[in-house]
C-alpha cells in the first residue's frame, strides 16, 4: 500500500478556509471507463497506469472530476460490474498502488476522482458467493443472498416470474437444486440487503476508498438493493420495457433510502465534501429526487434528459420537469448525453445522417452547459466519436448482448477504445503502434484521435475546451436553479441563465433551417458559424450560440 491520500481537496486549491464550498453542484464530471480510456502496458485492455498518464488531458480539457468505472478484482463477466474483491484492483487495470497514484496525480492537477460501487450485486466469484454454494442449503453463508426453492413438482421452475435486465430469467438453479437471484447475468448474484454483514460490509468498503483518497461513488443500480417483501411474481413478460416507466418489486423500492441515509453518515465523517451520485432508473424525476432529500445521496443521473430526442417541447418539458424535483429537494440537477451503456448520442441524434448527428451532438452539449447544475461527459464524446455500428460478433462482450437484444443489447459499441494519436490502429490507446486493443476501433478514427483535432478550432476537442473555458469564466452557466424562458420561434428554446456578475443567454435552434432573431447580447460560443447583421443574428439549423447579456 502506497502513501495515503490525506484530504480530498485538489492540491491546487487554497488550505486557508476560502476553497469552494459544495463543489459538486455545478461540477462537470468526466467518466472515464477504464478498459477503454488508456492503455499503458500494451495488452489492449486500458488500464490505471495508462488513466493517470492521460489525466492532463482531462485537465486542459476543463473538467472538474473524474468518475471511473469499476477497476476492482473481477472475472468480468460484466466489463467489471462484477465485483469478485471490492478492496482489490483487477490485475488488468494494474495495483492497488496504482489506483493511490491516479487519486494522487488527479489532486495535483485539480481534479476529483469519484469511482464506482457496486452494491446491488456481486461476481459469482466472491468468496462469499463460493461460500454460500459450499455450504448449501440451510447455511447462513447463503442468507447474505437470494436463495429459494423453485416452483413446480421437482422445484424446477424459477421462484417468481422475475426477468434479468440483461434478458431471460433473474433466477439460476444451483447444483443441490436451489436457485438464486441475479437481477443481471448469472455471474451476478444480487446481494441481499436484508441481512446485516452486507451493510456491514458496505460501510467497510466506503470506508476503505474514502480512506485511499477518493472524492465520492457512483452507485450502482442504486434502486436495486431492496426488494419487495416476498418477491411478488409481476405478471407482465418482456419486463425490460417496463423498467423506468412503470413500479417493479425489485427497483425503487422504499427501503433502499434508510441505506443512503446511513451511507451519508459515513460520507459527512470524512472532510472534503465526498459525494455519492446514484444511478437510479426509476419512472419519474421525482421518484429519483428522493435519493437527494436531505441526508441521503447528492446527485443521481437525469436518465429521462438522457433518453429526451431531439426536440424541442420535449427537451424544455424534461428541464422543468427536473428543476422543479431537484429543487424541491435542494439538489442539483444533472445532465448527461452519453455513457457505457447507450447508443452515443452523436448517433442517437444523427437519425441516418453522422454529419447532422454531430452538428446536434455539439449543440446539445452547449445546451447542457448552461443547464443550472452537474453535468456528465463520457469519455470520447469530446472528440465527437460516434457509436461503433459495425463491430463483428465474434468481438462483442457485452453479456447483454448474448442474452437478449433488448434495452441494453449493443454496449460494445460504445466502449470502443479512444483514439489518442498516430496514423495506425490503436491511435495511441496503447504503447505500440499495430498494438492490440480490445475492441477494434475504425480506420476513420485516425482523424479524430486527440492530437488530429488538438489545434483545429473546428474540431469537436477545441469546442468543448473553448465550452468549458467559458463556463468556469461565466458562472451564469451551470451555477443557480433557474432557467428563465424566453420567447422563441417553434422548434427554438431560448433562455436566460443570470449569477452575480452577469448573465448568459442560451439559443438552441432545433428546426432544419436557420433561424434569424435579434442579438440578445455579445456573441460568446457557438456550436456553427452565426452569422450577424446588425441587430439580428441567423442561427444555423442544429444549432446552440451562447450570448453574453
Ligand atoms: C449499470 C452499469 O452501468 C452497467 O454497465 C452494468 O451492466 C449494470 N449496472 C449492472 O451492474
Amino acid at each position: 500500500m502506497t502513501q495515503h491520500v490525506t484530504s480530498a481537496l485538489p492540491a491546487d486549491a487554497p488550505d486557508d478556509g476560502s476553497a469552494p464550498r459544495e463543489w459538486w453542484r455545478d461540477a462537470v464530471i468526466y467518466q472515464v471507463y477504464p478498459r477503454s480510456f488508456a492503455d499503458g502496458n500494451g495488452d489492449g485492455m486500458g488500464d490505471l497506469p495508462g488513466a493517470t498518464a492521460r489525466l492532463p488531458h482531462l485537465r486542459r480539457l476543463g473538467v472538474d472530476a473524474v468518475w471511473l468505472s469499476p477497476f476492482y478484482a473481477s472475472p468480468q463477466a460484466d466489463a467489471g460490474y462484477d465485483v469478485a474483491d471490492y478492496r482489490a484492483v483487477d490485475p488488468v487495470f494494474g495495483s492497488l498502488p496504482d489506483a493511490d497514484d491516479l487519486v494522487r496525480e488527479a489532486h495535483a492537477l485539480g481534479l476529483r476522482v469519484i469511482v464506482d460501487v457496486v452494491p446491488n450485486h456481486c461476481s459469482d466469484q466472491h468468496e462469499w458467493f463460493k461460500r454460500a454454494l459450499r455450504e448449501g442449503s440451510g447455511s447462513p453463508a447463503r442468507e447474505r443472498f437470494h436463495f429459494r426453492a423453485g416452483k413446480g413438482e421437482d422445484g424446477q421452475l424459477p421462484p417468481n416470474d422475475w426477468e434479468s435486465v440483461f434478458g431471460g430469467p433473474a433466477w439460476t438453479r444451483v447444483a443441490d437444486g436451489a436457485w438464486y437471484l441475479h437481477l443481471f447475468a448469472p455471474e451476478q448474484p444480487d446481494f441481499n440487503w436484508e441481512h446485516p454483514a452486507v451493510h456491514d460490509e458496505f460501510r467497510s468498503i466506503l470506508r476503505y476508498w474514502l480512506d485511499l483518497g477518493v472524492d465520492g461513488f457512483r452507485i450502482d443500480v442504486a434502486h436495486g438493493l431492496v426488494k419487495a417483501a416476498g418477491l411478488p411474481d409481476i405478471g407482465h413478460e418482456e419486463q425490460v420495457k417496463l423498467l423506468g416507466k412503470q413500479a417493479v418489486p425489485y427497483f425503487d423500492q422504499d427501503g433502499v433510502h434508510e441505506i443512503y441515509r446511513d451511507w451519508r453518515r459515513i460520507l459527512d465523517e470524512y472532510e472534503g465534501e465526498r459525494i455519492a451520485v446514484a444511478e437510479a432508473w426509476t419512472p419519474t424525476v421525482e421518484r429519483s429526487a428522493r435519493y437527494l432529500r436531505a441526508g441521503e445521496l447528492h446527485q443521481a443521473f437525469n436518465f429521462e434528459y438522457l433518453t429526451t430526442g431531439w426536440d424541442a417541447a420535449a427537451l424544455r418539458a424534461v428541464v422543468d420537469r427536473s428543476l422543479d424535483a431537484m429543487n424541491a429537494v435542494g439538489a442539483p440537477a444533472t445532465w448527461v448525453l452519453s455513457n457505457h451503456d447507450v447508443v452515443r448520442h452523436t448517433t442517437r441524434f444523427a437519425d441516418g445522417d453522422a454529419a447532422r448527428g454531430l452538428r446536434r451532438a455539439k449543440a446539445a452539449t452547449l445546451l447542457m452547459l448552461a443547464l443550472p447544475g452537474s453535468a456528465y461527459v463520457y469519455q470520447g464524446e469530446e472528440l465527437g466519436l460516434p457509436e461503433v455500428t459495425e463491430l463483428p460478433d465474434e468481438v462483442r462482450q457485452d453479456p447483454a448482448f448474448f442474452r437478449s437484444t433488448g434495452q441494453d443489447g449493443t454496449r460494445d459499441g460504445c466502449r470502443v477504445p479512444l483514439p489518442w494519436s498516430g496514423e495506425r490502429a490503436p491511435f495511441g490507446f496503447g504503447p505500440v503502434e499495430g498494438g492490440p486493443s480490445w475492441l477494434p476501433q475504425p480506420a476513420a478514427w485516425k482523424d479524430l484521435s486527440v492530437e488530429a483535432q488538438e489545434g483545429d478550432p473546428a474540431s469537436t476537442l477545441e469546442f468543448y475546451r473553448a465550452a468549458l473555458a467559458a463556463r468556469r469564466a461565466h458562472p451564469a452557466l451551470g451555477a443557480g436553479r433557474d432557467v428563465e424562458w424566453l420567447d422563441a420561434p417553434e422548434g427554438v428554446l431560448s433562455f436566460r441563465r443570470t449569477a452575480p456578475g452577469g448573465s448568459v443567454v442560451c439559443t438552441v435552434n432545433l428546426t432544419a433551417a436557420p433561424v434569424t432573431l435579434p442579438v440578445p447580447g455579445t456573441l460568446l460560443l457557438a456550436s456553427a458559424e452565426v452569422t450577424s447583421d446588425g441587430g439580428a443574428a441567423t442561427v444555423p439549423a442544429d444549432s446552440t450560440v451562447w450570448w453574453a447579456a
